[in-house]
């Protein structure tokens, strides 16, 4: 059954919340977890349906695994050769992190497996991973370059030196994982700094790398070792509500235990940028992963040009940036980021679509878009399956002169499991409606 949002315009938002866990942190606990010497306890785990999709795929594959209960998991490795040949298709839903990193996983066990996904994740692209993987020696068929990914086992890989042709942490952390699987070494060379979260946990659990610049390489035949593993809160939820802060009058909203990796927090940088009041307090260290308390109260917003280095570390954030970019003073322009492209929705059409409905006069361009500041008006949004374009357009109605209504919103339970219950604790005026 699929949902729709309606929601009625004005409100601020206030209070301390607590997003969800982090879903990036979250896939790569199961997928290392899985394959560690011992027990990892998870606490924090997003009990979304991507980050279940990658659980689900691992006890397919006879890893045991307990939980999710409130966030807390606990794994049970069976060693780098101890997964089993799954007896049916691995369906991955709507995750392209699933779908990516678990292809260089997987070809390189000695049993063959086929990777499905939803229909979004079904036309994305995925000669992206599976051509450097042949370089490695990889074995996997695709339909035209997308899903679904039929991978033939028993493959012995060798390691490569690969060029990323776009900054890509999917792409980078799939061949980390095969290249442990790989004879010799495996180096990633990123044309701009994408997420570490693989890297980093891998190293949490004493698998050697090196980072040299912007080269990481690693080694195949060495083992990974359990761990605890406490994920913090995703930035990419919290800046929902950050956005929402930023362009609601009287808003004073604080995120608990956000993690602030600073691979991650291009929204934060560009927000600043744009003139928002952000300041970050209770800064600490978990599992290798820097995280803070993010407070945000509500200060006049301007449009910028943003800058082209931030857009990798704000990837999965511009859709909420875009209502920012609405509700500011004078003209943002985004470029460089084609990638916007390819995710769970064209990011780029599909937000220019919905702001343009709305009143907002918003340009795509093929690697960005121009947004001029005005007026948000009412109407009806489609966020095409798109989480994300979902939650922004949610966020818009805050600012907005009539109800927004947005379309197909039933995806938001893929990285946000009780988002409208919390956004209305938050002061978000939203009603979920089945469809
Ligand atoms: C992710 C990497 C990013 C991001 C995605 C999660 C990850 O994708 O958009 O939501 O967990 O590695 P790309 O690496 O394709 O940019």
């Amino acid at each position: 059954m699929n949902k729709k949002y309606i929601v009625h315009p004005g409100g601020k938002i206030t209070g301390e919340l607590r997003v969800p866990g982090d879903k990036s942190i979250s896939h790569r606990s199961i997928m290392l977890g899985a394959l560690a010497e011992g027990t990892t306890e998870v606490t924090g785990f997003l009990e979304g349906e991507d980050a279940l999709a990658t659980l689900a795929a691992f006890r397919t594959m006879g890893v045991h695994i307990i939980g999710p209960d409130k966030g807390k998991v606990t794994i049970h490795g069976v060693g780098m050769h101890g997964l089993k040949a799954p007896a049916t298709a691995l369906d991955l839903g709507n995750s392209g992190t699933s779908m990516r990193l678990l292809s260089g996983l997987l070809a390189a066990q000695d049993f063959d497996v086929t990777l499905t996904g939803d229909k979004s994740l079904s036309g994305r692209p995925m000669k992206r991973v599976t051509d450097p993987l042949a370089l490695m020696g990889a074995e996997i068929e695709t339909n035209e370059g997308k899903p679904p990914l039929n991978i033939h086992g028993g493959k012995q890989l060798k390691g490569i030196d690969y060029e990323l042709p776009m900054a890509s942490a999917q792409v980078k952390s799939c061949l980390l994982l095969a290249g442990m699987y790989a004879n010799g070494k495996t180096s990633v060379t990123e044309p701009a700094p994408t997420r570490d979260h693989t890297e980093r946990m891998l190293g949490g659990m004493g698998y050697p790398l090196q980072q040299q610049g912007s080269t990481v390489t690693i080694e195949g035949g060495a083992k990974l070792t359990a761990t605890r593993i406490d994920v913090p809160a995703d930035i990419s939820s919290a800046t929902f509500f950050m956005v929402a802060a930023a362009i609601a009058p009287g808003s004073d909203v604080t995120l608990k235990h956000v993690g602030i990796n600073p691979t991650r927090i291009g929204v934060i940088n560009i927000l600043k940028q744009m003139g928002a009041d952000i300041s970050l307090t209770n800064q600490a260290e978990t599992g290798g992963e820097p995280v803070a308390d993010i407070r945000v109260q509500y200060a006049p917003l301007k449009g910028i040009q943003i800058p082209q280095e931030q857009v990798p570390l704000a990837i999965d954030e511009f859709p909420a940036l875009f209502i920012a970019a609405a509700c500011a003073e004078g003209q943002t322009v985004l470029t460089g980021a084609e990638e916007l492209r390819v995710k769970e929705s064209d990011r780029i059409q599909v937000m220019a679509d919905g702001l343009t409905t709305l009143g907002i006069d918003a340009q795509p361009t093929a690697d960005g878009i121009v947004i001029n500041g005005g007026i948000i008006g009412s109407g009806e949004v489609d966020s095409h399956g798109d989480h994300r374009i979902a939650m922004s357009f949610a966020m818009a109605a805050l600012q907005a002169g009539g109800t927004i209504q947005i379309n197909d919103c039933a995806n938001v339970a893929t990285s946000f499991p009780g988002f409208v219950e919390l956004a209305m604790q938050a002061g978000l005026n939203i009603e979920e409606i089945d469809d």
